[in-house]
């Protein structure tokens, strides 16, 4: 009798303990499975996906930038997988997602990455949430003015050392196409979806695709104005039907002259049929050191 009660007691155990394991069991496995990946990941990926390096050091974009770049273009889990192993196992741009961090670092690597370990990856990303890196949380900290401010100062400043090294590389023949916003290869701090929402516009433009609307026109005569009051330019937000605006003025400094200023002074006219023959509508030259040259439209929306 003893006996009886005894293993009803043990059945009884038994199948308390199958109804509830199986769970908990799955969370622990699928637990264990994370920190697994995420091992893997610290060992073999964040030499170049560092979380803590900031974009002048990094050599690779941080997972938390991928995870969101795949999650925006890749919402349900079994394609996000996908594409990520596919991306993996066979780094091609055809794969890719991140032109700009393409532009910025080069095509990643071919990794050797067994086929079970890049399904844990992809699963892993997925499922883990990627924690924002120091110097991107700081950045959103930022109003939509101080951003628009910022992605304008931080492209001004990555063109400007361009240009200027194509300067001293090759003249100014050599450094004419690097007056040209998008020829620069980008940082993360103005990734390519960031660079979709800046524009650089002018009264007189060299390019015609950079010729400034009737709005922007205004508010160039605007910080002309200004400029004759000796006053300081500020940057502006101005609400319009198409959502905020960022307006932040581009003045001249002596080293535009060559390629901006008056012709025959400043501005030789020989090189300057080379730039008649590349931008046969040019209107940009004239220009004196510290003038209003134009404008960097951002997107506010957008960013
Ligand atoms: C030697 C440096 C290096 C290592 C190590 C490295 N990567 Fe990369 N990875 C890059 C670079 C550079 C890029 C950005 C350019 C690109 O997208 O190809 C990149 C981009 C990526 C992307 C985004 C691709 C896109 O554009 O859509 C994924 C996903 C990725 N890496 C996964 C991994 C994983 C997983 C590992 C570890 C197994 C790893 N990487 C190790 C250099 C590296
Ligand atoms: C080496 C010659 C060169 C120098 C130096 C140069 N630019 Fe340019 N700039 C150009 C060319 C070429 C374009 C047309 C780029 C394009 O196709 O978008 C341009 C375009 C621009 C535009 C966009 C509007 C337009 O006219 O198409 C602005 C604004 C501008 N330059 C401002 C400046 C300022 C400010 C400086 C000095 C800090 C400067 N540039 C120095 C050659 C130069």
């Amino acid at each position: 009798m003893r006996k009886v009660v005894l293993s009803l007691i043990v059945l009884a155990a038994i199948s308390f303990a199958c109804q509830e394991n199986p769970q908990v069991k799955t969370e622990d496995a699928s637990a264990e499975r994370h920190s697994k990946a995420q091992a893997y990941l610290k060992l073999n990926c964040q030499s170049c996906h560092s979380p803590t390096a900031d974009h002048d050091s990094r050599l690779a974009p941080p997972f938390f930038a991928i995870q969101k770049r795949y999650l925006q273009e890749y919402p349900e889990q079994a394609e996000f997988e996908q594409a990520l192993i596919d991306f993996i196992n066979t780094p091609t741009e055809e794969h890719a997602l991140m032109a700009g961090a393409i532009a910025k670092f080069g095509l990643m690597p071919p990794m050797l990455v067994e086929p079970e370990e890049a399904k844990a990856l992809a699963t892993y990303l997925y499922e883990v949430k990627q924690k924002k890196p120091q110097h991107l949380a700081e950045n959103e900290a930022k109003t939509p003015e101080q951003k628009a401010k910022q992605l304008a100062m931080n492209t001004k400043k990555v063109l400007g050392k361009n240009l200027m090294s194509a300067l001293k590389k090759g003249g100014k023949e050599h450094a004419l196409s690097f007056c040209n916003v998008r020829a620069i290869p980008l940082t993360d701090s103005m990734s390519q979806n960031l660079m979709h929402a800046i524009k650089r516009v002018s009264d007189k433009a060299r390019n015609p695709n950079n010729s400034a609307n009737y709005d922007e026109q205004a508010i160039i005569n605007y910080y002309a104005t200004l400029l004759e009051k000796g006053e300081e330019l500020q940057a502006q937000v101005v609400q319009s039907g198409k959502g905020s605006i960022g307006y932040v003025p581009i003045t001249t400094n002596p080293m535009c002259l060559q390629c901006h200023g008056s012709l025959g002074k400043e501005l030789d006219p020989t090189f300057y049929q080379q730039v008649k023959s590349l931008y046969p509508e040019d209107r940009a030259i004239g220009y004196g050191p510290g003038e209003i040259r134009g404008l960097w439209v951002v997107a506010l929306d957008s960013l």
